[in-house]
């Protein structure tokens, strides 16, 4: 879905020129006499059958945003900010400037590979009047023993996830979007994440995360046969929540790591607590990163080649009756706290048809004990139902919302 090269940094270009130029629209073209590097023109299309930022890779930049419904506003308000906030995610995903913004925030810029995904939480059902419409799907996550959840910075109404390949892209569409939200919704909680930036390695790699591990290796893939099936809500999705055919369910973790514990481990010891190895990411039961996982290895003394207690062997869906999730991940670091250990770790969202046949029982089970839980704190978690994709002249919540 990607379009690079400068075929498309001239299309962004073209946009800005033509129609919705906005107050920067010629100053914009006139500045940018050279060709967009591919990180700048790379675009991803916001309309079409599902919502973007789910199944693109996850950009260098992320802002993970929770809004609260104004008292007094209902499904009207609501649907009227849902086709604001799709008009501008649309215009802003393309390169263009929307109309009437005179920010300048990422002008010079191209659309970065901005995504903007929108999502209902539970409550929002019951404070538009929608509530025979909601998805059993929503039901509250169960509460996990070691849980340290911030009731402030978890759930909301509304959620909003901006994805962008540059820092300014993504704050422009965060402020517009906040802006626009005006007296109909109320910023609940607001989290900024990080990866690494396109260019920065050699070739295309799996990221890391902030214990150093290749972190999304064992993902479903978009070109598996059943990458569909264990992502999205089926497109012939019917009943009082036909509305979510052809989306997913986000689950919304902010988790902190106990970097200071972790960082004590030897490189060996990390390595079992995984069940991969650091340098590459290849599995300990042998061969490279992609090599499948084979759990039933065991070593010449007769141990398990990845322990019994490996979060690889506890997440996997053969230790889940086939729970599957994508992992889509931010990393964070919001600075220190009161005892000097980094205030830092994962924004973890996993997508999926149906958390309970994602999340939650895989979560079940690295609560009860798998050896990375140790080193971490689950400080804020959400649910939220994101519909699928609108087509152009619509907006995205349309189906359950007119
Ligand atoms: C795999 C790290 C939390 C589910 C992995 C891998 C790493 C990792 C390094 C191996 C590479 C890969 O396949 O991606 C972490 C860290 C976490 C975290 C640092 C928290 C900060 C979670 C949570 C869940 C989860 C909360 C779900 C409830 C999985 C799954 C796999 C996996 C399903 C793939 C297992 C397989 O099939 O091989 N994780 N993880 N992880 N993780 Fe996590």
């Amino acid at each position: 879905r990607r379009l690079l090269g400068t075929a498309s940094a001239a299309g962004a270009a073209g946009l800005v020129a033509g129609g919705a130029a906005g107050a920067f629209g010629d100053r914009a073209l006139r500045e940018r006499p050279t060709a967009l590097t591919t990180v700048g023109s790379a675009a991803l299309p916001f309309h079409g059958s599902h919502q973007a930022g789910i199944a693109d890779p996850a950009q260098a930049h992320g802002h993970l945003l929770a809004f609260d419904l104004a008292p007094g506003a209902g499904r009207k308000a609501a649907a009227a900010l849902l086709r604001r906030w799709s008009a501008t995610a649309a215009a802003l995903t393309a390169g263009q400037v929307p109309d009437g913004d005179s920010t300048g925030i990422a002008l010079d810029a191209g659309p970065s590979s901005l995504t903007v995904t929108f999502g209902f939480g539970r409550s929002f059902f019951d404070r538009t009047g929608l509530t025979a419409r909601r998805p059993a799907a929503l039901e509250p996550l169960p509460a996990f023993t070691q849980d340290a959840l911030d009731p402030k910075r978890s759930d909301g109404d509304l959620w909003v996830q901006i994805g962008a390949d540059d820092a300014l892209v993504a704050f422009h569409a965060l402020r517009l979007l906040q802006r626009q939200a005006q007296d109909t919704a109320r910023l609940r909680w607001q989290m900024n994440g990080f990866n690494r930036t396109p260019g920065a390695t050699d070739r295309p790699r799996t990221a890391r995360n902030l214990m150093g591990q290749v972190d999304g290796t064992n993902n479903p893939k978009p070109t598996d046969s059943d990458f569909a099936a264990k992502v999205f809500v089926p497109g012939d999705h019917g009943g009082a929540d036909g509305w979510m055919a052809g989306g997913s369910y986000a689950v919304v973790r902010r988790i902190r790591m106990l970097l200071d514990s972790w960082e004590q481990l030897s490189l060996a010891r990390q390595e079992r607590v995984i069940g991969r190895r650091k340098s590459d990411g290849a599995p300990l039961s042998g061969g490279t990163e992609t090599t499948p996982v084979d759990l039933a290895k065991t070593l010449p003394d007769g141990s398990l080649a990845i322990a019994g207690d490996a979060h690889i062997r506890v997440a996997a869906p053969a230790s889940n009756q086939g729970a599957a999730m994508l992992r889509r991940a931010f990393s964070y670091h919001d600075g220190f706290l009161d005892d000097g250990a980094p205030d830092a770790g994962l924004l973890f969202i996993a997508w999926q048809a149906d958390p309970m046949k994602g999340f939650v029982p895989v979560q079940r089970k690295l609560d009860r004990g798998d050896g990375l839980s140790r080193f971490l704190r689950h400080e804020a978690s959400g649910l939220f139902a994101v519909p699928g994709g609108c087509a152009e002249g619509e907006y995205v919540g349309q189906r359950l919302l007119e």
